[in-house]
């Protein structure tokens, strides 16, 4: 199997990346638990990305901070955070992916950002990421087709256009996640 550096190692990578594409300092800041700035934070770019009936309020992010193995990832270019992606333990070796959101598209923050995170809980010793999606965003475009680029499988759809994906972690998911979106090109 090819060789996954440690962790420390794919950070500094993810960064260097981010920094060169974003051409500003990129760094990224790991939380797990409740913290009122970061709390903030999610807040305020959740406000700016989402329409009004997807936005969680102070309260509803403060109830997902306090759950089970609560972990997010902060983006910040030039010490301005510019995205998150924030999720929780949802049974045994299986992590949520509640919500991402960026302030920068298609640079590749988004994808470096889950790429790192899914590479972190792979080395903590996690089985399976799940999320749930709607099927097109505000602009159309398809949620579901973002992340089945990134490995996620469709396991159900509602009627209302609402889509259930998941990721089994294995080395050779884990794998792809670095060569695809954290090694250096
Ligand atoms: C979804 C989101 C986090 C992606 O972040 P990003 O930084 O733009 O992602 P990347 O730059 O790494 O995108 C990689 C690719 O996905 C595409 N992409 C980005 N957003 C997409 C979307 N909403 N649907 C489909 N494809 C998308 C990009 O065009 C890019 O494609 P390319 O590599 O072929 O050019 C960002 O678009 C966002 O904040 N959206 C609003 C909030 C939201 O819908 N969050 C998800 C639901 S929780």
């Amino acid at each position: 199997m090819s060789h996954i550096p440690e962790f420390p190692e794919l950070l500094r990578l993810a960064e260097t990346k981010l920094t060169q594409r974003l051409g500003g300092s990129t760094r990224v800041q790991f939380i797990r638990g409740y913290d009122e700035e970061i709390q903030t934070i999610i807040h305020a770019i959740d406000k700016k990305k989402f329409r009004e009936e997807l936005r969680y309020t102070l309260l509803e992010i403060e109830q997902r901070m306090m759950k089970p193995g609560f972990l997010c990832l902060l983006v910040y270019l030039d010490d301005e955070p510019i995205a998150f992606e924030y999720g929780y333990d949802v049974s045994e070796g299986v992590y949520f992916s509640d919500s991402q959101a960026a302030l920068i598209e298609g640079k590749g923050v988004g994808t470096t950002q889950f790429a790192l995170e899914i590479l972190y809980l792979y080395k903590k010793g996690y089985k399976q990421i799940t999320l749930s999606t709607e099927e097109l965003d505000d602009q159309g475009r398809t949620l579901r087709s973002f992340w089945e680029r990134m490995g996620f499988s469709v396991t159900n759809r509602d009627a209302g256009g609402n889509v259930d994906m998941m990721m089994e972690l294995s080395p050779e998911t884990a794998y792809y996640q670095y060569e695809r979106y954290i090694k250096p090109r």
